[in-house]
């Protein structure tokens, strides 16, 4: 599979996007926006892909927000279109493989978004996050409003989607925006690290976990109880249980093939 406007490598049970704008800061375009779509499909369909690493190429940008230069020459009803249908966001959410945002340098408005749309953020120290969209009049269209004060809470989010303030990697861990952060250098190699400790786990077992971590933020605490025991027994009944337990009382290392 090849991609404009995207890198997408697979190996070891890892899938990287690499977002590849830099001369833009890998703001997300349309293109961006519909092949990222592409890749985290494709990396579903693919059983060798455990876990998925997002990131930003070049050494400034994860992703500099929604294509400025594409708004200028939107009507609303065009911009309405644009943001209906399949979104990038809610595709990351929903994925059932766990995704990291390794981010790279700035993370704005939709770059903050689609890191909020991951499952774990590590950042390397030089990295700088925001919700800028109020300096343009704007407010955020990915899920900032909804996913951002479910992370850092309400006053947090909204002193940074009120002021349009730029914070640091080390702010952004201090408020549980990001959960890790890295040495510029050592960004990629860490993420890789962090993934692959993921990836060695049943993907039956991961996507279970995926949904019920999820559905936390959905639920009130009564449903997702009942849920988590419900995705527990699913995970009871897998192949990869018997295979896990098995492999613990007869201590060898286990070997999950996702069923
Ligand atoms: N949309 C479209 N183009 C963007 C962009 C965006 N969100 N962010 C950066 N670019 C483009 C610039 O227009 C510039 O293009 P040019 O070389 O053709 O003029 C190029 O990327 C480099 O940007 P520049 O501002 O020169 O880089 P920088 O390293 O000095 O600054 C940023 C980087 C990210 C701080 C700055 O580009 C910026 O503030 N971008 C907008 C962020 C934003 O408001 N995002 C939210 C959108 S809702």
């Amino acid at each position: 599979m090849s991609f404009e406007t995207l890198l997408l490598d697979r190996s070891d049970g890892i899938a990287t996007i690499t977002i590849n704008r830099p001369e833009k800061r890998n703001a997300l375009s349309a293109a961006v926006r519909r092949e990222l779509v592409a890749a985290l499909d494709a990396v579903e369909a693919d059983t060798s892909v455990r876990v998925v690493v997002l990131t930003g190429a070049g050494e400034k940008a994860f992703v500099a927000g929604a294509d400025i230069a594409e708004f200028a020459e939107r009507t609303p009803i065009e911009q309405r279109e644009a943001m209906e249908g399949r979104r990038v966001f809610d595709v990351v959410a929903s994925l059932p493989k766990p995704v990291l945002a390794a981010i790279n340098g700035f993370a704005l408005g939709g770059g903050c978004e689609l890191a909020l749309a991951c499952d774990i953020r590590l950042a390397a120290r030089s990295a700088r996050l925001g919700q800028p969209e109020v300096n343009l009049a704007i407010l955020p269209g990915g899920g900032g409003t909804q996913r951002l004060p479910r992370l850092v809470g309400h006053g947090t989010a909204m002193r940074l989607i009120l002021t349009g303030e730029l914070i640091d990697a080390a702010e952004a861990h201090r408020i549980g925006l990001v959960d890790e952060v890295v040495d510029d250098g050592a960004l990629a190699a860490r993420a890789r690290e962090l993934a692959g400790s993921i990836a060695r786990h049943s993907p039956v077992a991961l996507k279970l976990i995926k949904q019920s971590v999820r559905a936390a933020a959905e639920m009130p605490l009564s449903a997702g109880l009942a849920l988590e025991r419900e995705l527990f027994i699913t995970a009871f009944s897998s192949e990869d249980r018997v295979e896990g337990v098995r492999a613990f009382l007869e201590k060898r290392t286990p070997n999950f093939e996702g069923r």
